[in-house]
């Protein structure tokens, strides 16, 4: 989600069950977050009602989009690859249409339409409810951009088609849009400012995933503690709700708990925090409420005050150590992973080493850690020079990867001996007679099948580990 990015789904492709009535076939593949995988499942629902079927074959498609991220460079130029491998399979069907969707039509507008002439079709992250209009236009031959940021779409109203998951866990967003203008990140130009979803919208998504079999939900947005519900609209215009507004709106506190009251049984989790959002409240509810798992994926991008400040990220170091003296004080057994960023502009080796003591001080349980990539359009990008070399920034990079590495290890070992439970997501990638699972914690657990079953919660006595997954044996239900 980013979060997170997981390497092992990027460029999925999508499946919905088949029906005869839908004539047409539509391949979708995925790049980035969660919110996109998430975003995909909208748009295959929408162009299901239009006629189309998914397709796993690129070589039967009659319409190829690929929703698209803009993170860093690197991910923009995998989907220029993939855009010139649809290209050379045009050649072969020139009935085929490709449209881009997501952060890259977004922030490339179209470019890639009228100056590159490399897709028929290009439609931003809050457009995707106008993609009837839009393939029409593309069917009678004309070209289709919208790339119209919303003040209030949530896509509430539109239930996502699951088909293609493990039936066990599934991501439900509440968020869109980012307010927080992280001087390096091109999220709140390519997602628009930040909107929140109908709590009841949320809960009865929440409430059919129960009914449909999934245990385990994540609630999803750039920055989940900032969730806001005042009647729609903003959050940066909630200064103007009235007063009604203002005593009857729900934070993510409140909301948070709404989910974990509605399904007991059902496991919650959400991603991803900001630091200075995430409040006390929210842990507070967390260590209330047993279903809610005990993990927090709590970005902080440098351990560098003045860093930090260049990023605008909106706490210092020393506050950043209060939050996780709070979560460790309220929640004993709280897992906390991190991203971090090496090499942004006018970092010293001094301002290196505080990212390194800051991680001593936390070892997290996991981390996304990345090289600064210089997003065009960012006030970084405008105002800073990408002045640290390339070779130092990998050198940063793959000394906070071993730290991380060696803190993981330290995490998992604390869990040795211990009996957990665990939701059985399905069979592990290893080996075909082990069962793979997390814990609360989200550490992958993996032991023997017997005879438990996938959606199974089990307890598992831990045995051995790695620096990131846990192995041991079922014990009973
Ligand atoms: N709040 C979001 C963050 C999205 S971006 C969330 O839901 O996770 C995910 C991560 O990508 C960021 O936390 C940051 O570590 C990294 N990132 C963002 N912009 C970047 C850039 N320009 N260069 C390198 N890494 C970046
Ligand atoms: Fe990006 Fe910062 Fe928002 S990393 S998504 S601007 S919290």
């Amino acid at each position: 989600m980013e979060n997170m990015i997981d390497e092992s789904v990027q460029g999925n492709t999508l499946s919905l069950e088949s029906s005869e009535d839908r004539s047409r076939k539509l391949y979708i593949e995925s790049y980035g977050c969660q919110m996109n995988f998430s975003d995909s499942e909208i748009v295959a629902s929408i162009l299901a009602k239009e006629g189309f079927n998914t397709t796993q074959e690129l070589e039967e498609a009659d319409l190829v989009l690929i929703n698209t991220c803009s993170i860093r460079e690197k991910a923009e130029l995998t989907v220029r690859k993939r855009l010139e491998k649809f290209n050379a399979v045009k050649k072969t069907r020139p009935h085929l249409k490709v449209g881009v969707l997501g952060c890259m039509a977004e922030r490339l507008k179209s470019q890639l339409l009228e100056e590159e002439k490399i897709v028929d079709m290009v439609v931003g992250p809050d457009a995707y409810k106008d993609l009837p209009n839009l393939v029409q236009e593309i069917d009678e031959g004309r070209n289709a951009v919208n790339v119209l940021l919303s003040k209030d779409e949530t896509y509430g109203d539109i239930s996502p088609v699951r088909l293609n998951s493990n039936g066990v866990t599934a991501f439900v967003s509440i968020t869109r849009g980012c307010d927080n203008m992280c001087t390096f990140c091109v999220v709140p130009f390519t997602r628009g400012r930040e909107r929140s979803r109908d709590p009841h919208s949320i809960l009865e998504e929440v409430n059919d995933l129960w009914q449909k079999g999934f245990k385990e939900v994540t609630l999803l947005g750039q920055n989940v503690d900032s969730y806001l519900w005042y009647g729609g609209g903003l959050k940066k215009d909630y200064d103007r709700a009235s007063e009604m507004q203002r005593a009857t709106a729900i934070n993510f506190a409140k909301l948070l708990e709404l989910v974990a009251m509605a399904r007991p049984k059902m496991r919650i989790r959400f991603s991803t925090s900001n630091p200075q959002d995430l409040t006390l409240d929210v842990i507070e509810t967390m260590a209330r409420y047993n279903n809610i798992c005990n993990y927090i994926h709590l970005p902080v991008q440098s351990g560098s005050n003045r860093i930090l400040k260049a990023m605008n990220r909106l706490h210092t170091r020393e506050e950043y150590f209060d939050l996780i003296d709070n979560i460790r004080r309220i929640i004993p057994e709280c897992a906390i992973s991190q991203d971090m960023i090496a090499g942004f502009p006018g970092e010293t080796e001094e301002d290196h080493r505080d990212t390194l003591s800051l991680m001593d001080y936390v070892k997290y349980d996991f981390g996304f850690m990345f090289a600064y990539s210089e997003r065009p359009g960012t006030l970084a990008a405008r105002k800073l020079t990408d002045d640290v070399p390339e070779k130092v920034k990998k050198r940063r990079l793959t000394e906070i990867i071993d730290l991380q590495r060696k803190h993981g290890h330290f995490r998992t070992q604390q869990h040795l001996g211990k009996v957990e439970e665990v939701l059985i997501e399905g069979t592990s990638k290893k080996s075909d007679d082990q069962w793979m699972g997390r814990n609360s914690q989200n550490t992958v657990v993996v032991f023997p099948k017997e005879n438990y079953q996938v959606g199974d919660f089990v307890m598992v006595k831990i045995e051995e580990c790695t620096s990131a997954t846990l192995l041991g044996t079922a014990i009973g239900y």
